[in-house]
C-alpha cells in the first residue's frame, strides 16, 4: 500500500465531524477505493481546547499556518463556511500547491471564477460536491456524465431546511418558528438560517448548477430570489384545497429567445407532481438535456453524514489522482457569457390571495383591475371571512412577470382591496401563448 495521504481539515462543525466519522468508520474501504490510506493530519477550529471525536490524535489548532506550512498535507478540506476566511484560506492553500475541496456554496457562488483559475494556475484540484444536494450526486453529473447534452432545464429542491420546515408545516400543522428550531437542532441551517429561510442558500445552489449546466457565468447577484418566509399557514391550506403544496424551488432555465432565467421563489405545485412528493430535508434536481430527456436526482440535501459523503467521495477523488500522479482539475470549465433573463420577463401562473370590502360589486373591480394590466384570471374563489372582510383567491393564467407587479399596484389602489396577502407562482403548463 502507497503511504498515506494526509488531509489538513477546515472546520469540524456538522459536516466536519461527519468527514471525520466516514474517515474513521469507513478507512478501510477509503483506502481500497483511493489507492493509499487517507488520514486527517491537523484540524483548523475557532476554539481549540474543545474536546470532540474522533480527533484524540489529530492536531487542532486555531492558526490557518499550522496546515498551510505542512509539506506533508496535500489535501486541504474546508469546512467552515461564510466567505471570511473561507475563501482567503483556500486560496492560500491551492497557491501553496494543496488540492481543496469544499462545501461552500457561498465561495463558488461568489468567487468561483477565481477559484477555478487559482486551481489551475497553482496546477491543483478544485472539488465542491457537497456545495449543491448536500450528499446527492449532481456536480459530477453534470460536468462529466452529462456533457454529451445541450441542457435547458435544472429544476430542484435543492435546500434541506425549508424543505423540512414546509413539510413538518404542511403534514403537521406545526409553526414556523418551532420547525426551523428543529431543523437547526438536526444540523441542516446554516450558521445564519437567514440564508436557509430567505432563500440565498438556494440561490447560491442555482448559481452553481445553472453555471455548470448552461456552461455561462451565473452569479449570486444574477439570481432572482425569494424565501419562504411570507409563507402562512393559509397559504398551505389554500394549496391543499386546491391541489397543490408549497415547495420552495430553484429555477434555471436556457432558452435562445429568453438566454439564461435563474430564480429561486416559493412555488404553488400540483400534487401529482415529482417535485411535490419529495418531503423532509430530501432534495431532488430534475435536469433536462436534449439527449437524455430528463434525469432526475434525489437524496438527502443536508446533514451530517450524508454530506461528508460527498466531501469524502471528492477527497477519495482527489488521492487517486495522486496516487496515479495525475490530479485531473474537474473543477475547471471554460465558459462564455450568455444573455440573463430579466426576472420582469419570466412567465408563470399566479396565486393571489387578498382581503377586501365584503359588498356587491367588488369581485367585478378585481377581475377588472387584473384585466386592465393584461392578466387573465383562470379561477376565482371566496371561501372566509375576516373580520368584515372577505378573503378572495384568484390563480391567474400564464403571464409575464412585470404584468402581475403592475396588477398588484393596480389593485392596491383600489379602495375596496384592503391587502394583498400572497403572491406565489404557481407551476402548471402553460395554455396559451403570453404577450
Ligand atoms: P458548522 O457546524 O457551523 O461548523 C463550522 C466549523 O468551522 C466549526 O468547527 C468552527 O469551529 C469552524 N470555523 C468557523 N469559522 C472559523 C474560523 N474563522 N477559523 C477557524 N475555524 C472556524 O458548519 P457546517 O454546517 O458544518 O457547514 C460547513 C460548510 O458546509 C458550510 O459551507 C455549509 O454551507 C456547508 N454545508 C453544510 C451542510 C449541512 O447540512 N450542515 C450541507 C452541505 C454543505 P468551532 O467548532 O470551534 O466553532
Ligand atoms: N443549509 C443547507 C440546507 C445545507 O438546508 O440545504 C446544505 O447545503
Amino acid at each position: 500500500m502507497e503511504k498515506p495521504i494526509k488531509i489538513g481539515l477546515l472546520g469540524a462543525g456538522t459536516v466536519g465531524s461527519g468527514v471525520l466519522q466516514v474517515l474513521h468508520e469507513n478507512a478501510r474501504e477509503v483506502a481500497l477505493k483511493a489507492g493509499a490510506p487517507v488520514k486527517v493530519k491537523a484540524v483548523l477550529v475557532r476554539d481549540a481546547k474543545k474536546t470532540r471525536p474522533h480527533m484524540e490524535d489529530l492536531l487542532v489548532t486555531d492558526k490557518i499556518e499550522d496546515i498551510l506550512e505542512d509539506e506533508e498535507i496535500q489535501i486541504v478540506v474546508e469546512l467552515m463556511g461564510g466567505l471570511k476566511p473561507a475563501r482567503e484560506y483556500m486560496l492560500a492553500a491551492m497557491k501553496a500547491g494543496k488540492h481543496v475541496v469544499t462545501a461552500n456554496k457561498d465561495v463558488i457562488a461568489q468567487f468561483g471564477k477565481e477559484m477555478f483559475e487559482t486551481a489551475e494556475e497553482n496546477n491543483v484540484g478544485f472539488l465542491f460536491e457537497a456545495s449543491v444536494g448536500g450528499g446527492i450526486p449532481i456536480i459530477r453529473p453534470i460536468m462529466e456524465s452529462l456533457t454529451a447534452n445541450r441542457i435547458t432545464e435544472v429544476i430542484g429542491i435543492v435546500n434541506g431546511t425549508t424543505n423540512y420546515m414546509l413539510t413538518k408545516m404542511t403534514e403537521f400543522g406545526e409553526d414556523y418558528q418551532s420547525v426551523l428550531k428543529e431543523a437547526q437542532e438536526k444540523g441542516y441551517a446554516e450558521a445564519n438560517p437567514a440564508a436557509d429561510v430567505e432563500g440565498l442558500d438556494a440561490a447560491r445552489k442555482a448559481a452553481i448548477l445553472a453555471s455548470l449546466a448552461f456552461n455561462t457565468r451565473v452569479t449570486l447577484d444574477a439570481v432572482s430570489v425569494e424565501g419562504i418566509t411570507k409563507i402562512t399557514p393559509e397559504d398551505i391550506d389554500y394549496a391543499r384545497q386546491l391541489g397543490y403544496v408549497i415547495k420552495l424551488l430553484a429555477i434555471a432555465k436556457d432558452s435562445p429567445e429568453k438566454g439564461v432565467d435563474v430564480r429561486v421563489h416559493p412555488t404553488f405545485l400540483p400534487k401529482e407532481h415529482p417535485l411535490a412528493s419529495v418531503s423532509d430535508v430530501f432534495n431532488a434536481i430534475f435536469i433536462k438535456g436534449n439527449a437524455i430527456g430528463e434525469a432526475m436526482f434525489y437524496g438527502r440535501g443536508a446533514g451530517s453524514l450524508p454530506t461528508a459523503s460527498a466531501v469524502v467521495a471528492d477527497i477519495v477523488s482527489l488521492a487517486r489522482g495522486i496516487v496515479s500522479g495525475e490530479v485531473r482539475e474537474v473543477g475547471f470549465q471554460t465558459f462564455g457569457e450568455k444573455r440573463l433573463c430579466p426576472v420582469e420577463e419570466t412567465v408563470s401562473a399566479y396565486y393571489v390571495r387578498l382581503l377586501v370590502a365584503d359588498m356587491p360589486g367588488v369581485l367585478g373591480a378585481i377581475a377588472t383591475a387584473f384585466g386592465d394590466e393584461g392578466v387573465s384570471l383562470n379561477s376565482v374563489i371566496q371561501t372566509r371571512k375576516v373580520g368584515d372582510l372577505a378573503e378572495i383567491v384568484a390563480i391567474t393564467h400564464h403571464v409575464k412577470h412585470r404584468r402581475i407587479e403592475r396588477a398588484q399596484r393596480t389593485l392596491s389602489a383600489l379602495p375596496v382591496v384592503t391587502k394583498i396577502s400572497s403572491v406565489i407562482r404557481v407551476e402548471t403548463p402553460p395554455t396559451k401563448e403570453v404577450e
